[in-house]
């Protein structure tokens, strides 16, 4: 009734207009398995979206064709209004284009922090040494591991490698970061700082595509929560709206167990 939703429907389809990643009508399936089921999701610039929903409901294989760790059987996926690239050098840039950040940090163990973060911008960005470096510190610095920088990944915390990663993928300045499951490896200790960092993504205006269970996070950062269950997203509101109110028997049912223990 009011003029606010008005003007919310008004900018949700604009946000559609100008989606930065569009899904369409994407199928997806492993053997008999038909893990996406028609997704449909647009993704504006500078959107925060969390993703949630039960175990096996599809969650990481959506992030993961976002980047075309997965490939798709059917619709389309577009990034800043192209067709992903298929293979070659084309991939690889699509790949530093979409940053990901996966619950295993995936830090090659015989290089160091510093060299981590640097050997993307040197092999994909072509940057020269001198501004991958400075570049690299920089952003080691913004996550809070500047210090770290000529350590071994194994010499640091969890929370520290995250962080390094997460620092890896901002080198090669995408244009959207996946995070999947980023914390949930994680001791307790170390989860905020990981959020910390991900939350001051999200207010500089980073577009994400979160998986989590961090309620906490999905309500204080996120546009919109996404939730799916078997394949299918099965509603999609504000925070506020799908913790208060869910629509779904599914929802609702998910949020009493995660909330509950
Ligand atoms: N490479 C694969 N080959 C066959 N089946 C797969 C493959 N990857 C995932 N699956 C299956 O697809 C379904 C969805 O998996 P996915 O990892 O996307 O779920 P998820 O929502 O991320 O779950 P979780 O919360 O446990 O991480 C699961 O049933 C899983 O076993
Ligand atoms: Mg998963």
């Amino acid at each position: 009734m009011s003029g606010v939703s008005v003007t919310k429907d008004v900018q949700d389809a604009a946000g559609a207009a100008d989606g930065l990643v569009v899904l369409s009508n994407v199928n997806k399936h492993f053997g008999a398995l038909h893990v996406l089921q028609d997704i449909d999701l647009s993704i504006a610039r500078g959107e925060v979206v969390v993703v949630i929903g039960p175990s096996g409901s599809g969650k990481s294989t959506l992030c993961r064709t976002i980047n075309r760790l997965e490939t798709i059987d059917s619709g389309s996926i577009t990034l800043d209004g192209k067709p992903l690239p298929a293979e070659g050098k084309e991939l690889a840039r699509l790949r530093a284009d979409v940053g990901m950040v996966f619950q295993s940090f995936n830090l090659f163990a015989h290089k160091t922090v510093l060299q981590n973060v640097m050997l993307g911008q040197l092999k994909v960005r072509k940057t020269d040494q001198a501004a991958a470096l400075e570049r690299a510190k920089s952003l080691l610095d913004r996550v809070g591991v500047g210090s770290q920088a000529d350590k071994y990944p194994a010499q640091l915390s969890g929370g520290q490698q995250q962080r390094v990663a997460i620092a890896r993928a901002l080198a090669m300045e995408p244009k959207v970061m996946l995070f999947d499951e980023p914390t949930s490896a994680l001791d307790p200790e170390m989860i905020n700082e990981v959020l910390e960092v991900m939350q001051q993504l999200a207010a500089e205006g980073m577009t994400m595509v979160v998986v989590t269970h961090e309620m906490g996070f999905a309500r204080s950062a996120a546009n919109r929560v996404v939730f799916m269950a078997d394949g299918k997203i099965v509603e999609q509101a504000t925070p506020e709206q799908f913790f208060s109110n869910p629509r779904s028997d599914r929802a609702k049912d998910f949020l009493s167990k995660i909330l509950h223990h």
